[in-house]
This record gives structure tokens, sequence and C-alpha cells, in this order.
């Protein structure tokens, strides 16, 4: 594996070491600000809806914990919500389904970010959270641009920027924390080949988003907010 690819994406990677690396992803959203840049966003715009029937999207959902705590969010607000949870990778689903078992709400769909297999303006929220990172450059405006299709209410793009320092940093975090060396692989190549929150900006603009909002968070994260509508 070479220093800038991920494990992750690598279909070769045994089911245990891709069961580690999802429980430590859920673990950097909750404790490292991935979550954060996500549902400190998410939440607040839920919590406004309350008992508003509303659809979800999490494109590369991962294990899913994302959506799970959304859903979880949801329920406490009696807001009916139907969500559905897409990744490429047949083995992250096949965790996903077995972790999102206690949750009827949640459908999981396999599928690419850049040519999602849903009609226009189909969800009101739709979340790209720590996917951008993970694709070829060249598709990163395609899977803006599908993202934004799909939604009819908030668009919300996370993910890390590029920072060498902390890409330099992460494996000795990631020891500290007893992170396998998937997870320190990944994680400093994400920091490495991830944008910049001005390069964000830009594929945003060729994506035909109107006026993105980038907003930078601790931890080496940002987020990206557009909404249909004024
Ligand atoms: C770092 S994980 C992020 C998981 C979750 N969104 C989160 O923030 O915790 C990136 C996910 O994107 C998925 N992925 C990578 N390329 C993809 C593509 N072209 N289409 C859909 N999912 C993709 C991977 O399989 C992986 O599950």
């Amino acid at each position: 594996m070479d220093r800038d690819s991920e494990y992750l994406d690598d279909p070769a990677l045994p089911v245990d070491a891709l069961a580690r690396t999802l429980r430590e992803q859920a673990w950097v959203n909750r404790r490292l600000g991935g979550g954060a840049a996500t549902w400190g966003h998410a939440l607040p715009w839920l919590r406004a809806r309350s008992g508003v029937p509303t659809t979800l999207l999490e494109i590369g959902c991962g294990g899913a914990d994302l959506t799970r705590r959304l859903v979880d969010a949801a329920r406490r607000s009696g807001t009916p919500l139907h969500a559905v949870a897409l990744d490429s990778s047949p083995g992250v689903l096949a965790y996903a389904r077995q972790w999102c078992r206690a949750y009827p709400e949640i459908t999981l769909v396999r599928g690419n970010a850049w040519a999602l297999p849903f009609p226009p303006a189909a969800f009101d929220l739709v979340l790209l959270p720590t996917v951008l990172h993970h694709l070829p450059p060249d598709a990163v405006p395609a899977a803006l641009a599908e993202a934004w299709r799909c939604c009819r209410g908030l668009l919300i793009v996370a993910d890390v920027c590029r920072c060498p320092v902390a890409a330099w940093a992460f494996p000795l975090l990631g020891c500290l924390v007893g992170f396998g060396a998937v997870t320190r692989h990944d994680g400093r190549a994400s920091l490495r080949r991830a944008l910049t929150p001005a390069a964000l900006a830009r594929a945003a603009a060729q994506a035909g988003l109107p006026a993105p909002q980038v907003v930078r968070h601790a931890g080496c994260r940002m987020t990206l907010l557009a909404r249909v509508g004024p």
C-alpha cells in the first residue's frame, strides 16, 4: 500500500481489520471532531423540523454511526425520519447492516457517490461526510453535483482538511490511543490527500452549488453547507 492510498478502499482488507477500522472511525467521529463537523450542523436543522416527516441520505456511510445518531435524535424529538445510508463497499455495508439492526428507519444501499441511484430532490437532508478525500480528484465536482441534485433542503459536506503537520502527528496519536495499523495509516493518508477549504469551495462552484459556505472546525475539519431555496 503506498502512503497516499487507504486500506479502507482496498477490497482485499481482511474483515476483522475492516470491522476494527470502522469502529475506530466511529470513535474518531465521537472524540476527534469527525462527527461534530456533520451533526453540529445537522442536529439543529433536524430539531427545527420537529415532528415534520424527513428524509435523509448519507453518502459513503461507513458503519453508519452518523446516521444512527441522527435517527436517535429524530426519535427523541418525535420526528419521523427515513434514512438511506449508501456506500460503495459491500464489506463495509455488511457491517453497517449488522450495526443498524435496531434501526428499521435506515435502508442500506450500495452505490457510487458520483452516480447516485435516486431521483432529483429525493431527500430533505443530504450528508457527504469524510468521503471526498477517498475519490479521484476529478470525481469530486461530480460527487458534489450528485449530492446537490438529490437534495431538496440542506446539503452538508464534511471532510478533513489537508494538513501535513497533522498527517505527520496522526500515527503517533494513533499509537497513544491504541488505534490499529490501518487507522494509523489511513488517518495519515487522509490528512495528506484531503482538499484545502479553498479547493473545496472551488470544486463546489464547479459543481454548480449556489453560494456554498465552508466552515472550519477544530481537529483539521471543514464543513461545506448549501441550502435549496432562500
Ligand atoms: C472515512 S469513511 C466515512 C464514513 C462515514 N461517512 C463517517 O463519516 O464516519 C469513507 C467511506 O466512503 C466510502 N466510499 C469511498 N468511495 C466511495 C464512492 N465512490 N461512493 C460511495 N462511497 C464511497 C468508503 O467505503 C467508506 O465507507
